[in-house]
């Protein structure tokens, strides 16, 4: 495993922002080791994302997709909530679990998806249309979920949206993609907010086309943020946990993959003779990396947890707002046993 390749990584200027500047890692240092020292000397859990790099996935105590990271999280009894992963995910943790410190390695670990849905313009098209409830995917900011009735994860859309009476008239946000493979399964006529992820927007159509012909053997699937070409060809369309357990269940030995590049770690540590080829994007790259949640490293994480900085805080009027429709999701999700 590698301790300091990702020393060039570091953001000196979000360090300088938070003081790190002059404390700079000595290269020498077992970060795999001191990490674990400091799990246990603050009382400390790493909650990561699939689709961290790989070291940070190794020393995390929890891998999961959001529904499962947001369920950890608010069950957690540990002092600190180190969030490995996005700004939406440990603000997330910190609306579900308000008295623990929730860290996150890099503040500006954002999603350009929740960065598509800016709370002025989703407020203005809501009140356009107020005979709407409005569910949004948890890829949000704590103010689009305050202005939400019920928030969903990949995990659990298809459920919440089926809890709502048919006659009732949903508004969804910010995924277009998602919304309109959810409007499909569900024969819902839902009202999308135009936004999408950059990652899952940028697949090649014609490379993966070209991958399936060289391995016809091999499974194609894919996230429902992918856009809807991808997921037509897609043989299995799930959320990142619901990816691999399908890999690890799958009689297949071969499978293309339509997500961030993050989650084939996982899929070869739990199936070791299978082969994972990603899916490429539209561009000069082979592999798809999500830049918000690759600007995490195991550096930025030792620090986090060295210092208790970079750390999420919440208005409390907002964090009740926001809260609420998590609830209900937790709600829903349990009725329908989704939760571990
Ligand atoms: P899930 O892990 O819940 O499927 O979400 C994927 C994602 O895009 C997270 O940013
Ligand atoms: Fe946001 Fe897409 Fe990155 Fe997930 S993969 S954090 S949805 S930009």
């Amino acid at each position: 495993m590698n301790t300091i390749t990702n020393l060039m990584n570091i953001d000196k200027n979000r360090l300088a922002e938070i003081g790190f500047l002059d404390k700079e890692i000595d290269p020498q240092l077992d970060l795999f080791a001191e990490i674990e020292r400091l799990k246990k000397e603050k009382n400390a859990v790493i909650l990561a994302h699939y689709y961290q790099e790989p070291d940070i996935q190794d020393v995390a105590d929890f891998i999961g997709d959001s529904l499962a990271l947001a369920q950890q999280a608010s069950q957690t009894t540990a002092d600190r909530i180190v969030f490995a992963g996005v700004h939406f995910m440990a603000e997330t943790a910190k609306i579900l679990n308000p008295t623990k410190k929730v860290l996150l390695p890099d503040l500006k670990a954002g999603c350009s998806l929740a960065d598509s849905a800016p709370a002025p313009l989703f407020r203005a098209f809501k009140e356009k249309h107020p005979d709407h409830i409005v569910i949004s995917y948890i890829n949000c900011t704590a103010e689009i979920k305050a202005l939400s009735d019920i928030i969903c994860t990949s995990s659990n859309a298809e459920k919440i949206i089926r809890s709502v009476p048919e006659d009732q008239p949903i508004l969804f946000a910010p995924d277009r993609n998602l919304g309109a493979y959810l409007n499909k399964q569900t024969g819902r006529n839902m009202l999308l907010w135009n936004g999408a992820c950059m990652v899952h927007e940028i697949f090649s159509l014609e490379k993966i086309t070209r991958l399936k012909i060289r391995h016809p053997q091999a499974k194609m699937i894919a996230h429902p943020e992918c856009e809807e070409a991808v997921l037509a060809i897609a043989d299995y369309i799930g959320s990142t946990s619901q990816l691999l357990k399908y890999t690890e269940t799958s009689k297949a030995t071969e499978f293309i993959v339509a997500t961030e590049t993050g989650i084939l770690h996982q899929m070869q540590l739990n199936s070791p003779g299978k082969t994972f080829i990603p899916a490429p994007p539209d561009n000069s790259c082979a592999c798809n990396d999500c830049p918000h949640m690759k600007l995490n490293t195991l550096e930025k994480l030792y620090l986090c947890m060295a210092y208790d900085q970079p750390e999420i805080l919440m208005d409390e009027t907002l964090r009740l707002a926001a809260k609420k429709p998590m609830d209900r999701m937790m709600e829903i999700s349990r009725a329908a046993g989704l939760l571990g």
